[in-house]
C-alpha cells in the first residue's frame, strides 16, 4: 500500500493539471481535489446572486452561509453549491472569463484554502491549483509545477470545448488564457508562481500518459 502522502499540482491555465492529476490519484487510489472548481463555485454564485465580483465584502458574507462540496465521481470530481450539482455549470465562459477577479480577493482565499488544507489533512491526495505548493500544502511531500507554451493550452481548451459543445476559435482562447495568466500571476494575494522546491513539467510535447507516468515515477520515488 502506497504511503498516503500530498501532492501538489500547480500551473497555468490549460497545461493538462486536472486530466493529469485526475490520473494520477486514481492511480495511487487518492483524492483529487480539483481547488479551482471552488473558486468557479464562489463565481458562479455570485453571479446569480448578482453580486458585484470585485466586492470582496459582499462575496464573504455570501460564502459564510454558503455550502461548497466536493464528491469524487465515476465520471470525476463533482461540485456542488448548497445542494445544487454545479459541475457543468462552473466550466461555462461567463464564469471562466470572471473567476481570476473573485480569486484574487485574499480574504475569500482565506476561507477556500482553510477547506482545502482540511480536505487534504489525512494525505492521499492529489491537490491541483496555482498556490498548492506555496501556500495550501507548503509540506507536500511531491510538488510540481505544470506548464506548456500559450499555443498548446489553447489547442487544447479548443478540443475541450468542441468536445463539450462550446464554440470557441483558437485566438480568443489564446487571449483568454494570456489574461488570465496575467491576472493570476501578478495578482498580489497567493499569485501563481513555481514553489522553490517543486519540479518543473513542461507537458507542450509530453502526451497526457507520459505526464501522468512521469509524477507517478515521482511519487514512488517519494515514497520507497
Ligand atoms: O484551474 P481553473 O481554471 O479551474 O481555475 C480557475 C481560476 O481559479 C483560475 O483562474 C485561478 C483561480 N485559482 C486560484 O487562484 N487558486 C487555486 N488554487 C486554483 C484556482
Amino acid at each position: 500500500m502506497m504511503k498516503k502522502i500530498q501532492i501538489a499540482i500547480d500551473g497555468p491555465a490549460g497545461a493538462g493539471k486536472s486530466t493529469i492529476a485526475k490520473i494520477v490519484a486514481e492511480a495511487l487510489n487518492f483524492t483529487y481535489i480539483d481547488t479551482g472548481a471552488m473558486y468557479r463555485a464562489v463565481t458562479y454564485k455570485g453571479i446569480n446572486e448578482n453580486i458585484q465580483l470585485h466586492d470582496a465584502e459582499a462575496l464573504e458574507k455570501m460564502l459564510r452561509t454558503t455550502t461548497i462540496t466536493l464528491k469524487p465521481s465515476e465520471q470525476g470530481q463533482l461540485v456542488f453549491v448548497d445542494g445544487e450539482n454545479v459541475s457543468e455549470a462552473i466550466r461555462s465562459n461567463e464564469v471562466t472569463s470572471n473567476v481570476s477577479q473573485v480569486a484574487a480577493h485574499a480574504n475569500i482565499r482565506e476561507i477556500l484554502v482553510a477547506m482545502q488544507q482540511q480536505l487534504a489533512a489525512n494525505g492521499g491526495v492529489v491537490m491541483d491549483g496555482r498556490d498548492i505548493a506555496t501556500h495550501v500544502l507548503k509540506e507536500a511531500e511531491l510538488k510540481i509545477f505544470m506548464s506548456a507554451t500559450v499555443e498548446e493550452r489553447a489547442h487544447r481548451r479548443y478540443l475541450d470545448n468542441v468536445r463539450r459543445g462550446i464554440t470557441s476559435t483558437i485566438e480568443s482562447l489564446q487571449e483568454e488564457i494570456a489574461l488570465r495568466d496575467k491576472l493570476d500571476s501578478e495578482r498580489e494575494a497567493s499569485p501563481l508562481i513555481q514553489a522553490e522546491d517543486a519540479l518543473f513539467l513542461d507537458t507542450t510535447n509530453l502526451s497526457i500518459d507520459e505526464a501522468a507516468q512521469a509524477i507517478l515515477k515521482l511519487a514512488h520515488e517519494k515514497t520507497l
